[in-house]
């Protein structure tokens, strides 16, 4: 989704501008921009990526140390130059950046028209460029606050006039924006990643909160313009984290990392030695979770495939009702909520729009709702009574990885926290423990096979359907392990429950078709034995997960990737990480930039 950078200091704007337009290109975009105050308002805008953008600037580079920048992802209107961001007003100056959408915009750009200003794009933001340009009588700050008065909808907006040149107005609601403070020095953004080289003390603005920065300091107030003070916080980020390292893309990285993820999500919260779960955030709700009568678990994508995986979970470990269902729906189809339902937001970003949604939907309908989220102090994070933190760390490759398996174990381990507190003894609970506690050097050992799975995946890259196969706590893994392929990948791939196939899908099988199965050793090994069997009897080609030690399985798939004995509630962490791996290396052989898939955001805050 769009990214805002913007700067006011002593340094040139530019370059500085650019560098965090680079580090945000993992959420998704289409078209960039810039402009700079320097004497008077330079914008440069481009369509594609940052390096189009930054070789246009090269012709002429703007000078100047006040500036904004923007990498857009089309919501209204198509990619254009004409609708990439900055936008500006056409009476006093003013250019603006802008991520969300304005719901208002159609009814405030009639009447702007009615008043005679003349619109050069198909964008929401334009409106509120001309609409602060209505208010200014030489104030940009009061402006800015009028203008956003009028508005409804999300936003986060930076914006600079002419006639102010040493001024910087940033303003939020509802979409992420971040203000590091540096000596003499501010570096605005949507996203910390793009801050982080430069400084790492920042403070967030709240919704409806309106900041003017100066080279000398800096006024936060409300739309009604009364005075905050914010509170300053190091950002709990650091630039290895962001950085490629030796890698060669982010998802590889983060597939390497989640030996070291994982154990930071599990660090401190599991007690061995008394066999509990301590989850603080969810502590203060433990007794009201504990009489809860429902689950319902909610995400998109990939975390929807990890709800699903603790809605088994759930039911299986601590007894609970639990159902899965997409956010997306769930909104809007009139969800009958019963006393006593506990809603869990699950999102690696916390922004997502459908997700966000469906946890109001159900909040406002008196569930308690919990999320299970990764970045802090997100949308979600912050709208939910309670929460657990992934902990794994910034996800930049836009394909999640370390967050599914991050969301997998955090599932987990409320799932215990609630199995103890009800039917689930100690000593199951302590065996639990200790086996999670070996997943990180599990995860090691199939990462050892990457060299295998790159071999095994070069045999197949060249066929466009693939189906994968799963059963039990394994059939989410089978969708995410479709999901994973098609994403970056751009191969068809269709994940259903291993007994599905038969039901239809089965007639797609022709001679040389690969089918992944995820067979390891669990409750149901023989059912799925069953189904590649009948697969393989119509030509398909079998690609299994399997468990080591499995000698039987040799004799029926034609590749096999092992991992590691593991209870099968806990077997989803480990066989997912070869589909990972997998589908990173399709993409890659195919020739595709795997950190920027055709079409994709790292964050989805539309609908
Ligand atoms: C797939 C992927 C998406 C996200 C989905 C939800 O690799 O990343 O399917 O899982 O857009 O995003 P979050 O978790 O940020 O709510």
């Amino acid at each position: 989704m769009c990214g805002i950078v913007a700067y006011i200091g002593s340094n040139p704007a530019v370059p500085l501008l650019l560098e965090g337009l680079k580090r945000m290109e993992y959420r998704g975009y289409d078209s960039a921009g810039v402009a700079v105050l320097n004497g008077e308002l330079q914008v440069v805008k481009t369509v594609g990526r940052v390096s189009v953008l930054e070789d246009r600037l090269q012709e002429k580079p703007p000078e100047g140390s006040v500036g904004i920048g923007h990498t857009r992802w089309a919501t209204h209107g198509d990619t254009t130059e004409r609708n990439a961001h900055p936008h500006t007003d056409d009476r006093n100056g003013i250019a603006i950046i802008h991520n969300g959408t304005i719901e208002n915009y159609a009814s405030l750009k009639t009447a702007l028209q009615e008043r005679g200003h003349k619109f050069d794009s198909e964008t929401d933001t334009e409106v509120i460029a001309m609409l602060i340009s209505e208010f200014y009588d030489g104030d940009l700050e009061k402006a800015v606050q009028a203008a956003l008065r009028e508005v409804r909808g999300a936003y986060a907006i930076a914006v600079l006039c002419e006639n102010e040149p040493d001024t910087l107005v940033v303003a939020r609601k509802g979409s992420p924006l971040i203000i590091g403070v540096g000596a003499s020095e501010f570096v605005v953004a949507s996203d910390p990643t793009a801050i982080v080289a430069h400084t790492t003390q920042a403070f967030e603005l709240d919704d409806y909160q309106v900041c003017k920065l100066t080279r000398e300091g800096f006024r936060t107030s409300t739309l009604d313009d009364v005075s905050v003070t914010p509170k300053i916080q190091q950002l709990e980020l650091d630039l290895e984290q962001i950085e490629l390292g030796s890698y060669d893309t982010f998802m590889m990285k983060e597939i390497f990392e989640q030996p070291r993820s994982l154990s930071t999500t599990m660090r401190g919260r599991l007690d061995k030695r008394d066999g509990k779960v301590v989850l603080g955030g969810i502590g203060p709700y433990a007794r009201e979770l504990v009489r809860a009568r429902q689950f319902l678990m909610t995400g998109q994508g990939t975390a929807y495939h990890a709800a699903l995986i603790g809605e088994y979970l759930l039911e299986d470990l601590a007894k609970i009702p639990a159902k899965t269902e997409y956010a997306s729906e769930f909104r809007y189809r009139n969800p009958i909520i019963v006393d006593g339902t506990v809603i869990v937001a699950v999102s690696q970003s916390g922004e997502t729009a459908d997700t966000l949604a469906a946890l109001r939907e159900a909040s406002d309908r008196g569930a308690l709702s919990i999320g299970v989220v990764n970045v802090v102090g997100s949308s979600i994070a912050r709208e939910t009574d309670a929460g657990v933190y992934l902990r794994v760390g910034p996800e930049i490759g836009v394909a999640s990885t370390k967050a599914f398996t991050g969301q997998v174990l955090t599932l987990m381990m409320l799932s215990l926290f609630m199995a103890r507190r009800k039917f689930m003894s100690v000593d199951t609970c302590q065996h639990l423990i200790e086996e999670l506690d070996q997943v990180p050097s599990y995860i090691e050992r199939i990462l050892e096979s990457d060299d295998q799975i790159r071999t095994v995946t070069e045999k197949y890259v060249n066929q466009e359907n693939w189906l994968f196969l799963g059963r039990g706590y394994n059939y989410p893994v089978a969708l995410e392990g479709a999901l994973k392929l098609k994403e970056i990948s751009y191969i068809h791939a269709e994940g259903m429950p291993a007994a599905e196939m038969k039901h239809g899908p089965i007639a797609l099988i022709t001679d040389g078709m690969p089918v992944v199965f995820i067979a390891n050793q669990g409750p149901q090994y023989d059912k799925v034995m069953l189904n590649i069997e009948q697969v393989k009897s119509r030509g398909g080609r079998i690609i299994a997960v399997a468990t080591e030690g499995d000698t039987e399985i040799r004799k029926h798939a034609d590749d096999v990737f092992f991992v590691p004995p593991i209870s099968d509630p806990l077997s989803p962490l480990l066989t997912v990480i070869p589909l990972q791996l997998l589908a990173c290396h399709a993409a890659m052989l195919r020739g595709h930039d795997v950190d920027k898939p055709r079409n994709l955001a790292k964050s989805v805050t539309v609908e």
